[in-house]
């Protein structure tokens, strides 16, 4: 995956603020041998110390696949926390299941089986602390609502690949581009949100729910 920070950089703010402990090096270590995505550990630390600093209580990822992101997450919850994430590929959401137990987060981590498109609408609304969206980039836009209107009053916003490798900027694009750009622009001028990006992983949108 392209990076957008200098790579010395990098290695040092992994080698310091991003250590994965030996769950979160196995899950990714599974990620890469089957190609599947995950986040970076960089973007994992942050979302984890941003849901210490907000307090969160209440999380809904969207996107769970083997639950790399989610165990970051759950990491940051306080014991009566809740992690509820979304994921439409049984054999992905059984892996994950087998990773929150090994990394004792599963009484806190519910999988949420099935197309996020079926899942969300049936979630109540202003429930949540912070909302992470992470699945497919096509249907970004829809998240983007539901996630406005998921969060409670300064709830946060996040989503990964907001650069979609670089292709966000450039001329030239790729499947989800367009999306990309569109989702990225709506957030930024939500009346709901306020919004800022930083360049970790593959770009992450941070917003605040005003
Ligand atoms: C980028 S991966 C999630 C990575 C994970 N958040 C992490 O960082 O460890 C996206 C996941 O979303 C799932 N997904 C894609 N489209 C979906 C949909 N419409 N509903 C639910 N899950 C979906 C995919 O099966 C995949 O496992």
């Amino acid at each position: 995956m392209a990076n957008f920070v200098d790579e010395n950089a990098l290695a040092f703010i992994r080698q310091t603020a991003a250590s994965e402990d030996g769950v979160l090096a196995a899950i990714k270590g599974a990620c890469r041998q089957q190609d599947l995505p995950s986040i970076t550990p960089e973007a994992g630390k942050f979302i984890h110390v941003l849901l210490g600093l907000t307090g969160a209580k209440r999380v809904l990822e969207i996107g769970t696949c083997l639950g790399y992101s989610a165990v970051w997450i759950a990491r940051a919850l306080p014991e009566d926390g809740t992690l509820e994430t979304i994921e439409l590929d049984d054999e992905r959401a059984d892996q994950a299941q087998d990773w929150f137990e090994k990394a004792s987060v599963d009484d806190k981590v519910e999988i949420l089986r099935g197309k996020a498109l079926g899942v969300l609408p049936t979630l109540p609304t202003k429930r949540y602390d912070a909302v992470f969206i992470d699945a497919d980039k096509e249907t970004m836009l829809t998240y983007l609502d539901f996630g406005t209107r998921l969060l409670r009053h300064n709830g946060v916003l996040l989503a990964d690949n907001v650069f979609w490798k670089g292709t966000a900027w450039s001329k030239g694009s790729i499947q989800g581009t367009e999306e990309i750009r569109e989702f990225v622009h709506e957030a930024c001028d939500h009346r709901d949100l306020e919004a800022s990006i930083l360049p970790l992983g593959d770009g992450l949108l941070v917003a605040r729910r005003t």
